[in-house]
């Protein structure tokens, strides 16, 4: 190439870059406009909620004050249920407030995911990431098992830590866009963060030796545990992202719930054989406590098990009676759709 075709070359760039700078221009006008147009959304979303407040409210007085359910009473209150789930719909397009956990750890960065393809794509990962997480720990636990190695018991306990730690971050993301984790499994997260970083600084003296072992099979106990769990949450990720594409029938939902009662009968023994083992093991951290070596490590740790199993134990419990209710309102909600349609 000479100098004048070179020269050709970069004029003919120059009509290039016009065009970038039209197309650029395009899509920070229509940014800005995507902007007022969340601002008018959101204002548009509370008069909604403020104005179905007042109705709810001056309903339940009609309500009181009537002997029998008026027909027209019992439309409106279905309309309402209705209306509720459809903002719930529009605002999870819309983009949230970070909650304060976040904006200490990452500022007031926008976490709000407005694509439901996306939010789908960021659980899928959370669950694969929790997934090879725990397939590393458990050969760290079956390594630490075999041989007595101080840096390698390091390893696997800061690992914890780390992990932890990130769960409690992506479960905050997961909560601001719109997913239903239980406050319980969160708070877990969190106490389990703490324990960690307490066992990370156990001094490596005889109640360690005495714990080691309980502890290592306690790790590999979980990370097969959180094997099933992860067969069971992908399952009912992939189910409901398949009935929400197709807009579903009674049938699929029935299908949907008998898969799941399946799935959560297979991996319930298995969970409560894991509260089991912590509830094991804050009463063996209790008996080493009377170890004249022992240190502040192993009371505080043998009070966090405990916290840790009974909550666990009560949360999943909990769960039976919801799921049971959850299905009879689907159950109700479907028939009542089908006779209008
Ligand atoms: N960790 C993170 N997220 C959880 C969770 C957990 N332990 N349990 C439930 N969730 C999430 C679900 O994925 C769902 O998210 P979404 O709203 O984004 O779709 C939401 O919370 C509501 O779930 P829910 O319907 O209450 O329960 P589920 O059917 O999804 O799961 C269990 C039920 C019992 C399988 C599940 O709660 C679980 O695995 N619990 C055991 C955890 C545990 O004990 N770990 C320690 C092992 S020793």
């Amino acid at each position: 190439m000479d100098i004048e075709e070179v020269q050709k070359e970069w004029e003919d760039l120059r009509v290039d870059f016009k065009r970038l700078e039209t197309i650029n221009k395009d899509y920070a006008t229509k940014l800005e406009e995507v902007g007022d147009l969340q601002g008018a959304c959101m204002k548009e979303l509370n008069h909604q909620r403020y104005r179905m407040s007042l109705i709810a409210n001056a309903l339940k007085s009609v309500d009181k004050k009537s002997i029998e359910k008026d027909e027209r009473l019992l439309t409106l209150e279905k309309e309402i249920m209705k209306r509720k789930a459809m903002l719930h719909e529009i605002e999870a397009t819309l983009p949230k407030q970070n909650s304060l956990y976040l904006k200490i750890i990452l500022g007031n960065v926008n976490v709000s995911i407005l694509n439901k393809n996306d939010k789908f794509k960021y659980k899928d990962e959370y669950e694969k990431f929790k997934l090879i997480l725990s397939a590393i720990a458990f050969v760290l636990a079956v390594l630490n098992l075999l041989i007595d190695f101080r840096p390698l018991q390091l390893i696997m306990i800061f690992l914890l830590v780390w992990y932890y730690c990130t769960l409690t971050i992506r479960e905050s993301i997961l909560k601001v866009n719109g997913s239903r984790i239980k406050g319980w499994w969160r708070l877990h997260h969190f106490i389990s963060t703490a324990v960690a970083g307490i066992i990370l600084v156990w001094p490596q003296n005889e109640p360690w030796n005495e714990f080691r072992h309980t502890f290592m099979w306690f790790i590999a106990y979980i990370s097969v545990v959180q094997y099933m769990q992860f067969r069971y949450q992908s399952g009912v990720l992939y189910r409901l992202k398949a009935l929400g594409a197709r807009h579903n029938m009674d049938i699929t939902i029935e299908g949907f719930h008998s898969w799941m009662w399946r799935g959560l009968s297979y991996l319930l023994p298995f969970l409560f054989g894991g509260y089991m083992f912590q509830l094991y093991i804050a009463y063996t951290l209790y008996q080493i406590s009377y170890h004249p070596e022992a240190t502040w490590q192993v009371p505080v740790l043998s009070m966090s098990f405990l916290l840790i199993g009974i909550g666990n134990t009560a949360t999943t419990l909990m769960l039976i009676p919801q799921k049971l209710s959850e299905q009879d309102q689907k159950w109700r909600q479907n028939k009542g759709e089908a006779k209008t349609e």
